[in-house]
């Protein structure tokens, strides 16, 4: 089995900002409420032509000039994406027509928050056993699209970007664990209910807001905190490490207290967390790959340094890795 590890790294935030005072404009809230609740201070969101691949095309080609690579030197990409931009094709396709990745084999995952670090688990098996040698996974999220706008429960936690990785071998270093796992018996707690088979568009679905988000916060605020803190001692455990090895905990930015929560229950302190949650609030599967990406770039990541992700969404779904930098 060969060492697999990031070899390239890229962003991309759409240019529109919604601060938390344009949002009391639109909806009975507060920038005090929003900020003391979830941490988030304003979000990125697309321009009205701009879908999810728009976005991962960015944030992917920036991420092979990074590693130094030419798209044709893809073998696979993987898009991780609850708002693809159409049902079929995938979105990886369009990533892969955008970027000219001609030899590219190409595919969706839809893991909700998860979704980025399930994409490195399934790329890394294709490396490590040396089926294909150069990944691009991307988190890519337009979540403003299946965001109810009258809904102050839920517009105020999310917002659009991507990130994306280029996986390869490494003589050195790499991930060194990884944790994956699903409860299906919470699927109500997050979901979009229609549009899909089981109520396809309607006159009905769409009078009664059903294209759009649904969450029970209060409830999946406790399962989150618990679930990723048991989730990271497994992977920390898996990799041979303690809590106290990890020099950068990167995690899936939903909400500020749920961060502190487990930093406190994994006794890490602040300075050894990446926070962007302020600036972006949550991009579903675009958080971490985009925290990641801008933590390196910030040069909180050096090398040798050991890096935790660790995310939690919508299945429920969770999922977290342990690399060497
Ligand atoms: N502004 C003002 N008041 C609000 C707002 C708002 N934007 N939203 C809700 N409230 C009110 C509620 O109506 C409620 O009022 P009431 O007490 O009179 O009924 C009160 O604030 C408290 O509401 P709660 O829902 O209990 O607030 P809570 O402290 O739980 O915060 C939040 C809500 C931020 C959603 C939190 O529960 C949370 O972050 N949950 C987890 C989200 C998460 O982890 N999602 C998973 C990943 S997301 C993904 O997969 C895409």
């Amino acid at each position: 089995m060969k060492r697999v590890g990031i070899v390239g790294l890229g962003k991309y935030l759409p240019k529109r900002i919604l601060t938390n005072l344009d949002l009391e404009k639109m909806v009975d809230t507060t920038d005090e409420w929003i900020t003391t609740r979830t941490g988030i201070k304003e979000r990125r969101l697309v321009s009205k032509d701009e879908a999810a691949s728009d976005l991962a095309i960015k944030a992917g080609r920036q991420a092979l000039m990074d590693a130094g690579l030419k798209s044709d030197d893809l073998d696979l990409i993987i898009v991780a994406t609850v708002t693809p931009d159409m049902q079929f094709p995938s979105t990886a396709c369009f990533v892969q027509s955008g970027l000219g990745a001609h030899r590219a084999v190409c595919f969706d995952i839809s893991a909700a928050c998860a979704g980025f670090i399930y994409a490195i688990v399934v790329a890394q098996q294709f490396i490590a056993r040396g089926t294909y040698k150069n990944a691009l996974v991307i988190g890519a999220e337009v979540l403003s699209s299946i965001t109810d706008w009258q809904d102050r429960s839920t517009c105020v936690l999310f917002g659009d970007g991507a990130g994306a990785v280029i996986l390869g071998p490494v003589s050195s270093g790499g991930i060194l664990s990884t944790y994956l796992g699903s409860d299906g018996t919470k699927t109500d707690l997050l979901l979009v209910p229609a549009g899909g088979s089981r109520k396809p568009a309607s006159y009905q679905t769409i009078k009664e807001r059903m294209h759009y988000i649904k969450m029970q916060g209060n409830e999946l605020f406790k399962v989150a905190v618990l679930t990723m803190t048991e989730v990271a001692k497994i992977a920390i455990e898996k990799a041979g490490l303690k809590p106290s090895d990890i020099d950068l905990f990167i995690p899936h930015q939903a909400n500020i207290r749920i961060i502190m929560a487990m930093a406190k229950k994994l006794n890490l302190p602040i300075q050894k967390i990446y926070l962007n949650i302020e600036r972006y609030g949550n991009m579903s599967s675009a958080s971490t790959a985009i925290a990641l990406c801008e933590a390196v770039k910030e040069g909180r990541v050096r090398k040798g340094d050991i890096v935790l992700l660790d995310a939690f969404g919508a299945g429920l779904v969770w999922g977290a890795c342990v690399i060497k930098w």
